[in-house]
């Protein structure tokens, strides 16, 4: 699919956000990825949907609900870091599995896959366990950014290389909760007013 373009309400802070995919068009592609998968899997045991979290966590439980067969869920969390200007980036397990995957079908559920490190780390980690498959559905995919190549089963948007917020991707532990799927066209300002966002999305709380 390709995200289309919305606005937000009149705010002096709109011009640094606005919405890249709404609520409605990230429904439809969860309806479609979720009949896709339950497909796929009828008739076997059910597969494993592993969240990446936190940013998967909503996407995750839209997919599931849109299935029409029995999932396992589990989460991992991982974090990545670079070590140094010439070093690769380290990729770590901060939160491992409670399922034994091993023998069973195992689906990665992404938010997002930028430069694909996180996510060649994760299927390398998940395959030396052998289950009985391994695949990736991703809500977005950046390809633009991809420093390694990394094979993507399912995806249902490709977006060009903007920062972006909401349905459970943040900047700062922020805006994770926005429904619409938000492109940040300022980000330095948005560095320097973390809370630029709140009026635009929630209202215009003050606190
Ligand atoms: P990768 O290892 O560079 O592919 O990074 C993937 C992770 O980076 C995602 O799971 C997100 O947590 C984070 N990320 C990448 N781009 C964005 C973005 O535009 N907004 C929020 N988080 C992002």
């Amino acid at each position: 699919m390709t995200p289309g373009d919305g606005s937000l309400g009149a705010s002096e802070a709109t011009g640094s956000v606005e919405i890249l995919i709404t609520r409605e068009q990230l429904a439809t592609a969860c309806a479609e990825l979720g009949e896709e998968l339950s497909q796929i899997f009828e008739g076997s045991e059910p597969p494993i949907m592993v969240g990446v979290l936190k940013g998967s966590t909503l996407f995750l439980a839209d997919l599931v609900r849109a299935m029409s067969i029995d999932v396992a869920v589990d989460f991992m969390a991982i974090s990545s870091y670079e070590a140094g200007a010439s070093q690769p980036t380290v990729v770590r397990i901060l939160k491992d599995l409670e399922n034994d995957i091993g023998g069973r079908d195992v689906v990665i559920v992404e938010d997002i896959v930028d430069t694909g490190l996180t996510l060649t780390y994760l299927r390398k980690a998940l395959s030396e366990r052998r289950p009985r498959s391994l695949r990736t559905v991703t809500l977005l995919d950046k390809s633009a950014r991809r420093i390694v190549p990394v094979t993507l089963e399912h995806r249902a948007f490709e977006i060009p290389d903007v920062f972006v917020v909401g349905y459970g991707m943040d900047f700062q532990g922020r805006y994770r909760n926005s429904p619409d799927l938000l492109a940040v066209r300022d980000l330095p300002r948005l560095a320097n007013e973390p809370r630029l966002l709140d009026r635009p999305l929630f209202g215009g709380r003050d606190g």
